[in-house]
């Protein structure tokens, strides 16, 4: 990865930040972006003072134009783009009989839509570079998860785009990578949307027993390496995605069962 430009969407915090980290230093060269300006300048003065090449740039990945401007000042800046890292993203936190249904909309715009622009704005370069294309799912993309109706639709949205998007790129020398990780700690159930659209503020599960974002960065540095297709996370998401295959009817109880002992469930 040495010398690779690496951008990543949604790069100040969790696992993006983490991303950044792990792929700088591996000596890549990193741009960063994120909504917040302060988040952002915080994130880059953290990570150059562990030496990583890295510039942040304020952008909404939910805005198609935002997503042009992100790979025309990765172009600007280091010449190139080998790698697209789709990874930011929101949550939800809300029964879908109740929830007002822009915070789905919401959820979509940043996962999936935000996904579908910054690819379709880093694409020519990488296919010239021959580099990767990198989704950032969650075990919700491949399993649903009551209460993340959002959620769980923008990441089952963003494996078929992936999925659709490797086999166009089957003998064009591009790499697709899905990875899905578990419960990772990080800010994003914090920033969940409730039902009426407001942070819901804090975490309803025990953020400290979660894989840590560093720990998920590193496996999906080593996924990216490796060029493989595919990457699920945390020993609870493996079984998760195995047993919906196979056993469908249980894996609703246990899931139901699993999300029901969440703090405040709205999960009889
Ligand atoms: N943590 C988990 O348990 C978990 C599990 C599976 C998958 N994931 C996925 O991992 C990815 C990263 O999540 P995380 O857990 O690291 O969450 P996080 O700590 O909340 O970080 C999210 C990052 O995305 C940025 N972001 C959010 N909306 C954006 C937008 N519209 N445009 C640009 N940047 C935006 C945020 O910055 P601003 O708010 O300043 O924009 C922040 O830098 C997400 O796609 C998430 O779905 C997380």
């Amino acid at each position: 990865m040495e010398n690779k430009v690496i951008v990543i969407t949604g790069g100040s915090s969790g696992i993006g930040k983490a991303l950044a980290e792990v792929f700088g230093k591996n000596r890549s060269k990193i741009l960063i972006t994120g909504r917040n300006l302060a988040e952002l300048e915080k994130g880059i003065a953290e990570l150059k003072t562990k030496g990583i090449d890295i510039a942040g740039l304020v952008a909404d990945v939910s805005i198609e134009a935002d997503n042009k401007k992100m790979a025309a000042e990765a172009l600007r800046l280091y010449g190139r783009i080998d790698v697209l890292i789709n990874n930011a993203g929101i949550s939800m936190r809300a029964l879908f009989e109740e929830v007002d249904l822009e915070v789905v909309k919401k959820v979509m715009d940043i996962n999936f839509y935000g996904a579908l622009y910054a690819t379709h704005a880093c694409l020519p370069e990488i296919i010239k570079n021959k580099g990767s294309v990198i989704g950032i799912s969650s075990i919700a993309g491949f399993r649903g998860l009551p209460g993340r109706t959002g959620y769980s639709a923008s990441k089952f949205a963003l494996n078929g785009f992936l999925e659709v998007l490797r086999t166009e790129m089957l003998h064009r020398g591009v790499h697709v990578l899905t990875a899905a990780p578990g419960f990772t700690a990080s800010n994003i159930r914090k920033r969940a949307l409730s039902k009426d659209g407001m942070a819901q503020g804090e975490s309803p599960r025990a953020e400290e027993k979660m894989m840590t974002a560093e720990e998920c960065a590193h496996h999906i540095y080593n996924a990216t390496v490796k060029r493989k297709n595919f990457l699920v996370l945390t020993l609870q998401g493996k079984l998760a995605v195995w047993v919906n295959k196979l056993f469908p009817q249980l894996a609703d109880r246990l899931v139901y069962k699993t999300m029901a002992k969440e703090e405040n469930s709205s999960l009889k």
